[in-house]
């Protein structure tokens, strides 16, 4: 067929544009975002001077390699720098996997509330995403591996997954990969793993370091607090590393992220605080909340995803917390169309959502 003009390569435009959290509230003085898993704390002071240095010297290219960063991680996590990629956050790494393992006609699968990166750098590549019931808002194993074909390349699993924040215990992400076919690359996507208090949980490293088909990513843009910055990092085997590296643009991760990165890692104080102030207010979220009689779906990671009686209620809510500057993420994209998905805030932010919440039930009834 001949066209008129350029076309995208098949699977671009049945791609639903992914849509960040909302960050303004108009005509409110104080907007508290608690739209996109943000760290209430920040980053670490270290971090911010680590940055400041940097701009002073924007005139240079970003070590392309980098190597301090890597060894900063390897160090931190116990791992072998060589392993490791990093990127420019973890959907740098997760379309970078994508692009390296899909082509046209092939399958990656993800679950139904997954996340939206998974079947977005998916198409991208041609590929079909392959969507695998959860059950009880959580990813099912076995429904996982009854999706699995002839044509599937890649599974994408988000480990606690957002936007509902359930997590499946090691045993069972275990249990995936030993039903997996050794050529289908398992990607455990680890985003709020510093965030869990599971003794049956575990990020993946262990996995990768025993397989030849598992890659685990992390990020620092949610305990470490360098959203902005963009960067993320997976360990992988040594060959999907050799591919993703091929690749990726060679200064993929500037210089500015990467030393914010390594200031991060001298500072593990500052996560263990951020961690600390996740625990209360997590429980103490869910618990509030939950006395209101809004079910909230039990969660490990720094948000709570909050279901309402119907979409009208979801959407009433929404509104109704904007005005008030408080800012929660609406999940209709992730088939959650009658819920809302709260990031733990500051304490204040926390006590004005439930007590705004209380108000808005209050005149619903
Ligand atoms: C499950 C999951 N993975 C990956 C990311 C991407 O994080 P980043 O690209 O900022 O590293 C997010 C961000 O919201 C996420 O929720």
């Amino acid at each position: 067929m001949t066209t008129t003009r350029p076309q995208p390569r098949p699977g671009v435009l049945d791609i639903a544009p992914y849509v960040p959290g909302k960050s303004a509230a108009p005509g409110v003085a104080k907007v508290f975002k608690l739209s996109s898993n943000e760290s209430p704390l920040g980053p670490s002071a270290k971090a911010i001077a680590a940055y400041r240095e940097v701009g002073e010297h924007l005139e240079d290219y970003p070590d392309g390699a980098a190597s301090d960063l890597r060894d900063a991680i390897g160090t931190a996590f116990g791992l072998d720098p060589a392993r490791i990629v990093c990127g420019a956050g973890s959907d740098d790494l997760l379309n970078l996997l994508a692009r390296a393992y899909l082509a046209d006609g092939d399958e990656a699968i993800h679950t139904t509330h997954g996340f939206l990166v998974y079947p977005i750098a998916t198409l991208g590549t041609g590929a079909k995403p392959v969507v695998a019931p959860e059950k009880n808002f959580t990813a099912d194993v076995d429904a996982i591996l009854a999706c699995v074909s002839k044509k599937t390349k890649l599974v994408f699993l988000a480990n606690p997954n957002n936007p509902t924040g359930t997590y499946i215990p090691f045993d069972e992400v275990k249990r995936l990969h030993r039903g997996l076919p050794p050529h289908v690359l398992l990607v455990l996507d680890a985003a709020y793993a510093e965030y869990v208090q599971r003794n049956d949980y575990e990020s993946g490293i262990e996995l990768v370091a025993t397989s030849e088909n598992v890659v685990m990513c992390r990020t620092f843009s949610k305990i470490y607090g360098l959203a902005a910055l963009r960067l993320g990092w997976m360990y992988g085997p040594a060959h999907v590393v050799d591919a993703v590296n091929r690749i990726r643009g060679p200064f993929n991760v500037s210089t500015i992220a990467m030393r914010a990165g390594i200031a991060s890692l001298a500072d593990p104080e500052h996560i263990e605080r951020a961690r600390a102030h996740n625990e209360k207010w997590l429980a103490w979220l869910a618990a509030e909340i939950g006395k209101l009689g809004l079910p909230v779906t039990p969660s490990v990671a720094n948000f709570v995803l909050i279901h309402f009686k119907d979409v009208e209620s979801a959407s009433a809510a929404d509104a109704f917390l904007t005005r008030r500057g408080l800012i929660l993420r609406r999940v209709a994209g992730y088939r959650l169309p009658a819920a809302l998905r709260m990031t733990v805030g500051t304490e204040e932010a926390n006590r004005l959502v439930v007590a705004a919440l209380a108000e808005f039930l209050g005149k619903q009834s």
